[in-house]
């Protein structure tokens, strides 16, 4: 199947980014087809709340580097997201990411329906400086709800504190491979 990721961090080989390439190390070795989208490197606009996809239950017409992202989505059996967390959230970019989703809930006769396939799986990636894993993880949940309420199924969360190794060997990075193998 297609595993779509999307790294949110600035820094290419930053925590959160470092996690999701191994999540993805374990895909291709089970044999999945792997796209990357890099949104620092893109050109990306927020939601301009045109209105265009729910007038006529299409994928969102701004033109710029998300464009083929939507095929991929459409395409894919799992999506990979990261980001580090800015401020106690996981970063603006991945925030305004995430709104552009608001073409994945189509409008027929007044009501809201999902426009993807049910059932692509989830996996988030976080990565912050506190050391405490459970500090923010209803700011994590709530984001990843967004893409639940698309229909897609969270298959992990991983979260990265300072106190945690990115060795190859170290417990984070196993459990990064074992969840791409698993997909
Ligand atoms: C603007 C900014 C805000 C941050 N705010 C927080 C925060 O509120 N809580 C926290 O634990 N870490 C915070 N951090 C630290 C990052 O989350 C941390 O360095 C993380 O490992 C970066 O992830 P990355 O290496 O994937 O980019 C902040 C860093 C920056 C640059």
């Amino acid at each position: 199947m297609k595993v779509t990721a999307v790294l949110g961090s600035p820094h290419e080989n930053g925590a959160s980014s470092t996690i999701a390439r191994e999540i993805l190390r374990g895909a291709k070795d089970a044999g999945h087809e792997v796209v990357v989208y890099e949104l620092n490197k893109m050109n990306v606009k927020g939601c301009q709340a045109c209105g265009s996809c729910k007038k006529n239950n299409i994928d969102c017409v701004l033109n710029d580097d998300l464009k083929p992202y939507w095929k991929d989505l459409h395409e894919s059996g799992a999506l990979i997201v990261s980001a580090p967390n800015y401020c106690s959230q996981v970063s603006g970019d991945m925030i305004m990411y995430m709104n552009r989703h608001y073409c994945m809930i189509g409008m027929k006769e007044g009501k809201g329906f999902v426009r993807l396939h049910p059932g692509i799986k989830l996996i988030g990636v976080f990565s912050q400086g506190n050391g405490d894993k459970e500090a923010y993880k209803d700011n994590y949940m709530w984001y990843l709800n967004d893409f639940c309420n698309r229909d897609m199924v969270l298959e992990k969360m991983i979260v990265h504190t300072r106190n945690d190794s990115l060795e190859p060997d170290s417990e984070i990075m196993k459990e990064a491979y074992e969840a791409g193998r698993n997909l």
